[in-house]
């Protein structure tokens, strides 16, 4: 189902290990890095730790495959916000991407659409490559509304003038963390809505990459990632455990291809 256009876009798969990890837990990510060393270079590789194991977590995967992200950033230089970090403090700790915009940020944060375009835009000032989440709740998606609510998220959320790197994660808030997911069919007319609403007024759009996230697992992620539009995955909780993060790595058709 793998389209051509789609074929030009390098697959992502990123673990957002949430609040979770202690210092003892770097051993997952050096496991992960052992595990991913002849990975298909086509494949991208990234987890988001916790801020407070971001510069030990980059150092544990140093030489590895695996890039290192931000969860969130503040939108906005140095400054006397207590409790806040900023892009430019994620880039000085050796992150390459940031999350912003998760549903657990836009639901228990009150974080907007522009807040999240201000953070991804921040990200990208700072060096940093975004992953701009979206997704509905359950009562948009049963009233019919799943491709208008992620439309315009993306109109609110990802930046007019972002450039052809940036990466949208399609998380439905109903399956994050619930082990439910949509049908394959939904996935595919999702991320297609999705691709028509970048498409509006963003030069290189074709080249942005849309990841699914929500309940991926290494039981389930050889069919998500064969949906037509699907570049690659945002997982939680089995991005934790470098094994079941390296089955789902495993699944991908390009290690496949090999
Ligand atoms: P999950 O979380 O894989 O645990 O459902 C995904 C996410 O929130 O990014």
């Amino acid at each position: 189902m793998t389209g051509k256009d789609q074929m030009s876009r390098r697959p992502l798969i990123a673990g957002n290990w949430k609040m979770f990890g202690r210092r003892a837990d770097l051993s997952e990510i050096r496991a992960l890095s052992a595990a991913t060393t002849d990975a298909p270079s086509d494949l991208e590789l990234a987890i988001c730790p916790p801020v407070t194991l971001l510069a030990a977590a980059v150092e544990a995967a140093a030489g590895s495959r695996i890039g290192m992200g931000g969860q969130d950033c503040r939108a906005g230089g140095d400054g006397a916000f207590t409790g806040d970090v900023n892009a430019a403090m994620l880039v000085d700790a050796g992150a390459v991407w940031c999350i912003v915009g998760h549903s657990e940020r836009r639901q228990g944060h009150g974080e907007t659409d522009a807040d999240v375009a201000a953070k991804a835009k921040a990200a990208m000032a700072a060096g940093l490559t975004p992953i701009i989440c979206i997704g509905e709740t359950l009562e948009e998606r049963q009233a019919g509304q799943a491709a208008a609510v992620v439309q315009r998220q993306i109109a609110g959320s990802v930046p007019a003038d972002a450039p052809s790197t940036v990466v949208v994660a399609y998380e439905p808030v109903w399956a994050i963390g619930t082990g439910l997911t949509p049908t394959l069919g939904e996935i595919a007319d999702t991320h297609a809505a999705i691709r028509v609403a970048l498409a509006d007024g963003r030069q290189g759009a074709e080249g942005i990459r849309i990841l699914y996230g929500g309940s991926v697992k290494p039981g389930n992620a050889a069919e998500i990632f064969r949906v037509n539009g699907v570049d690659g995955a945002l997982v939680g909780g089995a991005s934790l455990k470098a094994a079941d993060f390296a089955a789902i790595i495993a699944a991908h058709p390009a290690a496949a291809r090999r």
